[in-house]
């Protein structure tokens, strides 16, 4: 048994102070159940209601809103109800400047919002930069890093005077094939939740609103429009739900409610989920905007009074003229179908978001570019030192599989290199040739859709690798073509060591307007592009140095040559964005120790994963709790590579596990978890229990370790086997240790009561399993947890 120290001071405690568990406890509990029973009264009595009254902004007090609710109740008190309408809807597709735009209110000096793409960079620009994708900064499980994407990302979009990012897209990885998967931050929802926190602080930390998506479960493209995502209450809360409310947690200003249907009812106009989830049980404040023509049922009527705040981008379909809310919501508001009540919430809720935000305080720059023209505007250069930033994360997220007999980094010794594959070489249209990237020429460093941004510059493997070369006086022989095995062969053949450089792209559906080679968003298959496992076996065949590079969307089925044993090392690259070439290198040459660990599971079999792309109207949830490395374990199936997995060029030993309970928390216990914003109770999420271990560098370099934290929970909580809880990131330099400390909360080990609605803990004995990976167990103790 670890030492169980109760009383130890827990660096990680956010407010809490340290109590003595005792009798009291139990006393509480008796207290908060009775409570619970009431509110459940009161549950019932606001369900009664019919649902035509969503849950008011300020009707409790969170973060930094209180003020800016004041203020714009001021306001909103004062407008007619005309300009109320016209903060919530939208001036129409290329009315302005941006993808969004919402109009002035020169009687409330209000400039109108710039709602703009996307989560990988300031789309529809110039002189910004292009991020690593949203799974690439997953990869990293590196918060620092995480956070550092937001802050100078949304200083860019600042900078080029947009009101509102669109984004972070904070879906999950539930099907490997979903065409927007490399937008997310993968296929677990405490890693996702993470990095929506920290990217939700970085994007918000100077002004700009982040605005999360796409609230919910919208996890495939195909039939995104029209299809019913059906899943059950536990699997929304435990899975789906978890990373939009560490966005609220981090003060997300904004949601976009998604295209899909939620158990048959389309999420914009879905009042579970826009009511009762977001505005109640999360107490979200901020505003809800449509995804771009989100179809409603039924009037925009229904919609606003089951919870909806916006319309974008104003006009009720691609094209049309009329809208779903101005004149039509004035007209709605003056007979009475929408109560003024509604309206006057709508506003305060949008203006509020501006003036939490502080974007009234006069500096905040005005839009300074035009999306549909590229002639206007004022080319402000935006992306100052980012690239250093951008480098140093596509590095970091950079995931190296295989790596036999240490291939992997290469000395400065070698003197003949290879470098195969369209995807080593530039677009030779240039990065920006197609339209939101929908083609797959060249290196690829984005997926295609509204979650790209134009290239500034994009270094391409080949040229940094020649670069490279040059400076140890290596010499590159290259062949770009991906069908000419001869070519490819000759390249290969004889060189000290030979890169092969394979793909595999997708993006969003855009209802049929985007095909790129024969895949409509969802990829079609698991397979690399282009005949990628015939050009991997050319080379192996050829060079027993072969050294696969995956740029990629998610998980590709490498089964035909991970074996093969001329590939001696296989990098996973992903998504780097616009300094790929040079992320490459410095792992590579090892300037970088790779630390990356994949977000999602690489099965054997694409018939492994638990969850496909449905072709038809019903996209049922069935797996429920049980997605990527949850169903992998429940059901003894081995993967090709785990969640979480990723090789270093050192090595690291994990010791001393100790387990510390903080118990108590009395003076929030008035806020259990229950009644209105019960899952944001500070007393369900304050530390609980501390885990302390050794980590220690054993290898011969210096490198970054990523430490996993997974609960593996009591049987009577009919959990998946074991689930992410925390993880950390920590450099040491070789031969060094350092105690690692990790916090759990109650949260940590709480299912979803769909009955009772609320969250709890069964008692029982829970295995606290620490490793380098999902199924790389270092350290294990059991600890037996009360209940509540
Ligand atoms: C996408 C959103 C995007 C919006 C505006 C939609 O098609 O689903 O993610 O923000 O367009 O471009």
């Amino acid at each position: 048994m670890a030492k169980l120290l109760v009383l130890l001071l827990c660096s990680c405690a956010l407010s809490l102070g340290v109590f003595i568990f005792s009798s009291i406890e139990a006393v509480l509990l008796k207290a908060s159940r009775q409570h619970n029973s009431r509110y459940h009264h009161a549950l019932t009595r606001n369900q009664n209601t019919g649902g035509t009254t969503p849950t008011p902004i300020g009707t409790k007090h969170v973060g930094d809103w209180p003020a800016a609710i004041v203020k714009a109740k001021a306001v909103v008190a004062s407008m007619s109800v005309k300009d109320k309408v016209a903060l919530a809807t939208g001036v129409g597709r290329e009315k302005g400047p941006c993808v969004g735009n919402t109009p002035a209110v020169p009687s409330i000096d209000y400039p109108g919002l710039c709602l703009q793409d996307s989560p990988t960079g300031v789309r529809l620009a110039d002189f910004v930069s292009v991020f690593p994708a949203g799974i690439n900064i997953a990869a990293t499980f590196n918060r620092t890093m995480m956070r550092a994407r937001g802050l100078a990302m949304g200083a860019e979009f600042k900078g080029k005077g947009v009101n509102v990012a669109l984004g972070p897209d904070i879906n999950i990885v539930r099907s490997p094939r979903a065409g927007r998967n490399w937008e997310t931050f993968g296929a677990d929802p405490y890693l996702t939740g993470e990095a929506s926190f920290e990217t939700v602080k970085g994007l918000q930390a100077n002004g700009l609103q982040a605005c999360v998506k796409h609230y919910i479960n919208n996890e495939q493209e195909t039939n995104r429009t029209s299809s019913s995502s059906n899943v059950d209450d536990r699997t929304t809360h435990e899975i789906y739900l978890h990373p939009f409310f560490k966005a609220i947690q981090a003060g997300v200003v904004s949601f976009m409610c998604s295209y899909n249907q939620v158990n048959g009812t389309y999420a914009c106009e879905n009042e579970h989920v826009l009511n009762d989830l977001l505005k109640t049980e999360l107490g979200f404040q901020g505003y809800v905007m449509t995804d771009w023509w989100a179809r409603l049922d039924e009037f925009g009527t229904l919609a606003v009074n089951k919870g909806l705040d916006m319309v974008m981008p104003g006009e009720v379909s691609r094209g049309g003229k009329s809208s779903y809310f101005g004149t039509a919501l004035v007209n709605a508001v003056k007979t009475g179908q929408v109560p003024t009540s509604r309206l006057d919430d709508m506003a305060t809720r949008i203006l509020a978001a501006y003036y939490v935000q502080g974007q009234d305080s006069g500096d905040y720059p005005s839009v300074n570019f035009d999306s549909w023209n590229s002639s206007r505007g004022k080319h402000m250069d935006v992306q100052g030192d980012h690239k250093k930033l951008i480098r140093s994360m596509g590095a970091a997220s950079t995931v190296l599989l295989k790596n036999d007999g240490s291939q992997l980094p290469l000395g400065n010794s070698v003197r003949s290199i290879a470098v195969v594959g369209s995807d080593a070489g530039p677009n030779p249209e240039g990065p920006n040739s197609c339209l939101g990237r929908r083609c797959n020429v060249g290196i690829l460093a984005l997926g295609w859709g509204s979650g790209t941004a134009d290239f500034t510059y994009l270094i391409d493997p080949l040229s940094a690798i020649t670069a490279k070369a040059n400076s140890i006086n290596a010499t590159v022989f290259s062949s770009l073509s991906d069908a000419d095995l001869i070519a490819a062969k000759n390249a290969s053949s004889g060189k000290d060591v030979a890169f092969v450089f394979i793909t595999a792209d997708s993006g969003e559906a855009s209802e049929g307007h985007i095909l790129v080679e024969g895949n409509l968003g969802d990829r079609n298959d698991l397979n690399a592009w282009h005949g990628g496992n015939e050009l991997v076996k050319a080379v192996a065949g050829e060079n027993k140095n072969t050294v696969v590079i995956i740029h990629a969307v998610g998980a590709i089925n490498m089964e035909l040559w991970i074996d093969h044993p001329n590939v001696t090392a296989v990098v996973h690259a992903g998504l780097q964005g616009q300094e790929a070439g040079n992320s490459l290198v410095d792992i590579l040459w090892g300037d970088v120790n790779p630390s990356g660990r994949l977000p999602y599971t690489i099965a054997k079999s694409p018939s492994d994963y638990s969850a496909d792309i449905s072709s038809g109207y019903n996209v049922d949830y069935t797996e429920g709790l049980y997605i990527d490395y949850r169903w992998f374990d429940q059901n003894n199936i081995t993967p090709r590579f785990e969640f979480g997995y990723g090789l270093s060029y050192t090595s690291f030993s994990y010791s001393a596990l100790a387990i510390v309970y903080l118990r108590g928390g009395l003076g929030d216990k008035s806020q259990g978890p229950i009644g209105l914003e019960r899952s944001l109770s500070s007393w369900l999420h304050n530390d609980w229990i501390t885990v302390t271990f050794e980590l220690t560098n054993t290898g011969l370099v210096d490198g970054t370790e990523i430490p996993q934290l997974y609960i593996a929970p009591s049987p009577s909580s009919n959990s998946p086997p074991k689930q992410l809880r925390n993880f950390d990131s920590v450099f040491l330099r070789k031969g060094e240790s350092t105690l690692v400390k990790m916090c759990l909360s109650r949260y940590s080990f709480a299912v979803w009561n769909s009955v009772e609605q609320r969250w709890g803990v069964p008692r029982g004995k829970y295995g606290i399993w620490v490793g380098a990976s999902s199924r790389d167990r270092r350290l294990y103790e059991e600890i037996h947890v009360r209940g509540f």
